[in-house]
């Protein structure tokens, strides 16, 4: 709901004391966030905007979901993909930001005054359903540039089939569970279209059980995993890889996509994607998002391998890589939790 300000309950949910559920949030109306409002709506320089409670999280065929990406399921299972189309999927914090900026630029980095657009415009997020943005489905039908670069959470079981049918080229990154963890919590402190998270231990124990939106990251790495070994069109990445060495990981992408990129060029890619230029890039650090407070986190929060360390204790490392071994003991896949 939209106001003009007055007469709305002022709550400051930046406050640690904070009823969440009965928050409101100011955001500024900007050239960048004035299409999400109703046009009647968009004549005035700030708004307060009463954001809906945060949602609830509950079982969607066996992946724990919020309403925000299962509210358009028909469509997004019916989403009519095109072979062409380059999918960039992961697990929520895995470092699917750095995926899309990285292709966006490789692909369109040569026609930068149209692309002055936030990443999560330039790259729909397919099953997002939510107040104050279009839903992806639509902005997809609609993206005129080609290829289109489409980001997903879903699980591999849970992709839309035509994907599969078009035979469309996939990159998929994965990061190690610890930081992937603690990347995920710093998400939902500062996201009010998150599930509210509690403390870190409980937080932690929710990560363990797969109660987290988008399901148990031990599935969801391990079903991606496994689809890749018999399909070709998928690329598995590693954010702690692309950190060592990007360019590395740059080459392996282009090789994946069939660019020829030069080697200038892909300099030129390296250095843009750096985590420094992409925090201070209003374009990438989701500045201009209106759900996310950065004063609670940023975005661009540390962007390191090993920033668990600063989050778990020796107890809870222990309990965790406990039940890693058992939740993983099935799986070729290793990751690693420092560089
Ligand atoms: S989301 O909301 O699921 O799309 O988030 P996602 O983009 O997958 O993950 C955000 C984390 O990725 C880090 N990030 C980077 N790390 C290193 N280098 C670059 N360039 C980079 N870009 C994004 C980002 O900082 C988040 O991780 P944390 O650990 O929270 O800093």
């Amino acid at each position: 709901m939209l106001t003009d300000g007055r007469g709305v309950k002022g709550g400051n949910w930046t406050d640690n004391n904070c009823d969440p559920e009965n928050a409101t949030e100011k955001f500024e109306v900007t050239e960048k966030t004035r299409h999400y409002l109703p046009q009647d709506a968009a004549h005035s320089v700030t708004y307060q905007m009463e954001l809906p409670p945060r949602p609830k999280l509950f079982d969607f065929h066996g992946v724990s979901m919020t309403n925000y990406f299962t509210d358009n399921w028909d469509n997004v299972q019916n989403f009519q993909a095109r072979p062409d189309d380059i999918l960039i999927a992961t697990y929520p914090k895995a470092g699917t930001t750095w995926v899309s900026y990285i292709l966006d630029l490789l692909y369109f980095g040569q026609t930068a005054p149209e692309r002055q657009t936030p990443i999560f415009e330039k790259v729909p997020f397919l099953e997002l359903l939510i107040p104050l943005y279009p839903p992806g489905v639509e902005v997809l039908d609609n993206l005129t540039t080609s290829p289109r670069l489409i980001k997903t959470h879903l699980p591999v079981q849970l992709l839309p089939k035509s994907f599969w049918e078009q035979n469309c080229r996939i990159v998929y990154m994965a990061r190690n569970a610890k930081d992937n963890a603690v990347s995920y919590f710093h998400f939902d402190r500062m996201n009010q279209a998150q599930p509210e998270p509690g403390d870190w231990n409980n937080f932690l124990q929710r990560f363990m059980d797969g109660k987290m939106v988008f399901g148990s990251w031990y599935d969801h790495v391990t079903g991606w995993w496994e689809k890749k070994q018999t399909h070709s069109k998928i690329l598995y990445l590693f954010y702690e890889d692309m950190v060592e060495d990007t360019g590395r990981e740059l080459d392996r992408l282009c090789s994946f996509l069939g660019l020829s990129t030069s080697a200038e060029e892909k300099e030129r890619v390296r250095g843009g994607v750096q985590f420094d230029n992409m925090k201070k890039n209003s374009m990438a650090n989701y500045s201009t998002d209106p759900v996310m407070d950065f004063k609670i986190s940023p975005f661009m929060r540390k962007g390191k391998v090993g920033d668990w360390k600063n989050h778990f204790t020796v107890a809870q490392s222990e309990q965790f890589d406990e039940d890693y071994k058992k939740k993983m003991k099935n799986t070729q896949l290793r990751f690693r939790t420092t560089i």
